[in-house]
């Protein structure tokens, strides 16, 4: 599976990209809001950064409008993947924007039946949100699932993009239910390392180590 960053944050993606296993980032409106500085130049850098997949999402609500958004952001960097909302009017614009080679990440997926539509649009990308779907007691791992099977019936080309992931448990089951991607923030991505027997483990191995080179130099030493 494919590891995204959900952030706009450029500390956060430069410090997760120095790992060397970041394979792209999505960014959203209100990510962007959260940051100083104008959203493109913090897009361009982004893109500048990670050399994957960077989401940026069209804010007009009209097919025309997503339309003249969508090839703004298509020309501002090669890396940039258009974000479009599952309605009606992000269809109509998907359908657009992608016979022109530009690539779509559907967003705001809650059902495979819009990921069935999203993926028929054209779309490159489609982002069923887990954990908006947890909050409202509705499974949105199930939701995943099911639009793994249906893009895998049909060989559809569009790639499922497990997001509003909010827990390493949410990463796991992504990836066991075969999402092609899944995007996370920061903090989610850094636990992703983390697990107390490695730091014991290391640990103990530290101190054998030291031990047995004293021991070694009060032998030599005799
Ligand atoms: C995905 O592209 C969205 O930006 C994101 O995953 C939404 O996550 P949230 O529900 O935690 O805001």
């Amino acid at each position: 599976m494919k590891i995204f960053l959900d952030t706009a944050s450029l500390k956060e993606i430069r410090e997760a990209a120095a790992l060397g296993v970041i394979d792209g980032v999505t960014t959203n409106p209100t990510l962007l809001s959260k940051e100083s500085g104008e959203p493109e130049e913090i897009l361009v850098q982004i893109c500048e950064t990670v050399n994957g997949p960077i989401s940026a999402e069209v804010v007009a609500t009209d097919a025309e409008g997503m339309v003249r958004e969508g090839r703004h952001w298509a020309g501002v960097h090669k890396n940039i993947v258009v974000k479009c909302p599952c309605t009606t009017e992000g269809l109509k614009a998907t359908r657009t924007l992608s016979g022109q080679g530009i690539r779509i990440n559907m967003t705001l997926v809650f059902s495979a039946p819009q990921a069935l539509l999203a993926a028929k649009a054209g779309a490159s990308f489609c982002s069923p949100f887990v954990g908006r779907l947890d909050d409202i007691a509705t499974p949105g791992m199930d939701v995943v699932r099911d639009i793994v099977q249906i893009y895998r019936n049909y060989s559809f080309p569009c790639e499922v993009l497990a997001a509003s992931l909010r827990h390493p448990m949410h990463v796991v089951e992504a990836a066991k239910a075969g999402a092609h991607i899944g995007t996370m923030p920061y903090a989610v991505f850094t636990s992703l390392v983390k697990h107390p027997l490695t730091d014991v483990g290391l640990k103990k191995f530290l101190e054998d180590w030291e031990k047995a080179k004293k021991e070694m130099g009060a032998k030599t030493a005799r």
